[in-house]
């Protein structure tokens, strides 16, 4: 079982090392490299996905990352960009599924800018296809046209890059709720009708998922108005990295929320939902938490370890029940600690 770490940027290596300290606990046999990944990948070879990272990102079974970007990094050409190494990896590795669970934990229900009835028990499934659409099609570019500049980029999906996608989530509906809500603009764009024609069509296969479809603004707007309407979401990478965002927000602590992004063959990439946080990095004080859950995903989906998986989901909500808090997620009457005391504290509850 390798894992390859990329700690990454801002407050990144601080969760991570919580993470990882979670990991080694649990008396597995792990074997854990760290390589560079996003803006400090860029200050050290000029690339923000070196090759030393690819070959050890390629031959891990799975690769835990913390975070990426900066302000530091925000005035570099396109192909240096942090993003741009994360963009890099999750296409090396084939990572097309995302997995974006939302969950909103009882003690965390004030946390919430919603009404507590609104949100109260959300447990949502947001399934985003991380490896097409208009974040890779070609062509792409900004060129001069009738003396003036015109950008534009290419919104493509093929079909049998739907379907992959659309099988991960009935899959995952089935092992749910079975109800799957699929996400499109047909009514405008024809890329996303044949989304909601192929949906259609793998629908056949499981009779026993109720398949709904919804148009994106419209889900953005139901998201807010009644989440609890949905229990999986699928839809492609665009929609779906706007409304990830926007359903983590219902639960009003981002720092709570892990996410998956797996190949075909199980091999999967583990992140925080949340970004580097260059404003409090090197503090001590960031959430680990969501890295720590996104550890519980990885034993889960790359090694298969359910058991293990659900141990650390416990002891999360074990020292939840105790009233640890980070600062992101403080309330008056908790008790506040920094990101490493909350490590402490998530690996006595797994003793
Ligand atoms: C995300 C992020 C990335 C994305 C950025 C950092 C490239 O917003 O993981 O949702 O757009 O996919
Ligand atoms: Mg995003």
């Amino acid at each position: 079982m390798k894992i390859c770490v990329l700690p990454g940027d801002g407050i990144g290596p601080e969760i991570t090392a919580e993470a990882v300290r979670v990991l080694k606990a649990l008396g597995l046999k792990f074997e854990m490299e760290e390589a560079l990944l996003g803006g400090g990948a860029v200050d050290a070879t000029g690339n923000p996905y070196p090759e030393a990272t690819q070959k050890l990102a390629r031959e891990a079974d799975a690769v835990l990352l913390g975070a990426v970007g900066g302000p530091k990094w925000d005035a570099l050409p396109r192909e240096q960009r942090p993003e741009r190494g994360l963009l890099g990896i999750r296409k090396d590795l084939n990572l097309f599924a995302n997995l974006r669970p939302a969950i909103l934990y009882p003690e965390l229900a004030n946390a919430s800018t919603l009404k507590p009835e609104v949100v109260a028990g959300l447990d949502i499934l947001i399934i985003r296809e991380l490896t097409g659409d208009i974040y890779f099609g070609q062509p792409r570019g900004v060129r001069e046209e009738n003396g003036e500049r015109v950008g534009f980029n290419t919104m493509v999906y093929s079909e049998s890059e739907i379907r992959r996608i659309g099988h991960v989530a009935f899959q995952a509906a089935q092992k749910r709720n079975k109800r799957l809500c699929s996400v499109d603009k047909m009514n405008v764009l024809e890329c996303t009708q044949l989304w909601r024609d192929v949906m259609i069509e793998i629908a056949h296969d499981y009779p026993d998922v109720e398949l709904s479809h919804m148009l994106v603004d419209n889900a953005a707007m139901q998201l807010v108005k009644a989440p609890k309407q949905f229990d999986v979401m699928v839809t492609g990478n665009m929609f779906g990295d706007i409304l990830s965002d926007e359903a983590s927000m219902l639960t009003g602590s981002i720092g709570m929320l892990p996410s998956a992004s797996l190949d075909d063959k199980n091999k999967g990439l583990y992140e925080p939902s949340h970004g580097s946080a260059p404003d409090i990095a090197g503090k001590g004080i960031a959430n680990p938490l969501a890295t720590i859950l996104s550890a519980a995903m990885m034993l889960r989906y790359t090694f298969g370890l359910e058991a293990e998986a659900l141990r650390v989901e416990s002891a999360v909500k074990k020292v939840l029940a105790q009233g640890y808090r980070t600062g992101d997620i403080y309330e008056r009457g908790t008790s506040k600690v920094g990101t490493k005391e909350m490590g402490d504290v998530v690996l006595a509850a797994l003793a």
